[in-house]
């Protein structure tokens, strides 16, 4: 019998400038700073999970990666022992956090550990900084160790769209120091193949940015389904337009520096 043919098929999404600026995989750095201002509907309290321990109540991040963080900590059983430390913050208070730090920790340290006004990927409600609930807290780098739950936390971190942010060896590339307790939201499955590559926000945007719509995608199997990924750089007018393959899901997001990165999703049927 004669294999089927496979074709690919698509249709087109347009999408406007502004929208290189939104979305959970925007890179946000000292080159990349923070274009829009997040809609306050895209934001949601922590107080809707009562369980998640919050340093001030009313904290709030992008409800997706509030939803992931919630069932991370279900996961790691760490719900009664990590305490949400700091999550979306406005420009006014990373402006408050910067200079506070400046004159009580000096500019060697804040250049390590306050990303710049503008710049900080807090700002976009896709950061959470946790620490150790039992544990004095130093609000800018609270404890997080590396073991027990909290290791836990970490290495099941991924699965549910988050990503450590700052590591040691990528310090020269993120040009922020090792933290270990600045988890960000990329959304899954980039999270997985960014820890199997070990790649950072930054050489990951990069590296996706190889892969295009007609062409090579980036392409993941799981059990499941079959996700594939690819760049579509925006174009010099108001309006790109974004083909997207007929797979049975798909997202946009920006990456806040010259395009979109296409995520398609397509489940198996179970047998
Ligand atoms: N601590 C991180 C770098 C921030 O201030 O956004
Ligand atoms: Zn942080």
């Amino acid at each position: 019998m004669k294999p089927f043919e496979v074709r690919q098929k698509h249709y087109n999404i347009r999408a406007s400038h502004e929208d290189i600026f939104r979305g959970e995989l925007v890179l946000v750095n000292r080159q990349h700073p923070v274009r829009l201002p997040v809609q306050a509907d895209q934001l949601r309290s922590l107080d809707v999970y009562p369980s998640i321990h919050q340093l001030d109540k009313g904290m709030r991040l992008d409800k997706q990666c509030l939803e992931q963080l919630y069932a991370l900590l279900k996961a790691c059983g760490g719900m009664d022992d990590i305490l949400a430390v700091s999550g979306y913050r406005t420009k006014e208070e990373q402006t408050r956090i910067y200079n506070d730090s400046l004159i009580e920790r000096g500019a060697d340290y804040t250049s390590q550990y306050v990303a710049w006004p503008g710049h900080s990927e807090h700002q976009t409600g896709l950061a959470i900084d946790v620490g150790r609930l039992k544990s004095k807290l130093d609000f800018i780098a609270p404890t997080f160790p590396d073991r027990g739950i909290y290791r836990s936390f970490r290495e099941q971190a991924a699965n549910y769209g988050f990503i450590l942010r700052y590591k040691k060896e990528k310090e020269s590339i993120t040009q922020i120091s090792h933290e270990p307790w600045h988890f960000r939201y990329v959304g899954y499955p980039h999270s997985r193949i960014m820890e199997e590559k070990d790649l950072c926000l930054e050489e990951y945007i990069d590296f996706v940015q190889t892969y295009r719509y007609s062409g090579e995608q980036l392409t993941l199997r799981e059990t499941n389904r079959t996700t594939k990924i690819y760049y579509v750089p925006a174009d010099k007018g108001d309006d790109t337009e974004i083909p997207i393959l007929t797979n049975d899901a798909y997202s946009i997001s920006g990456n806040n520096r010259d395009g979109f990165i296409i995520t398609t999703i397509s489940e198996h049927p179970k047998h």
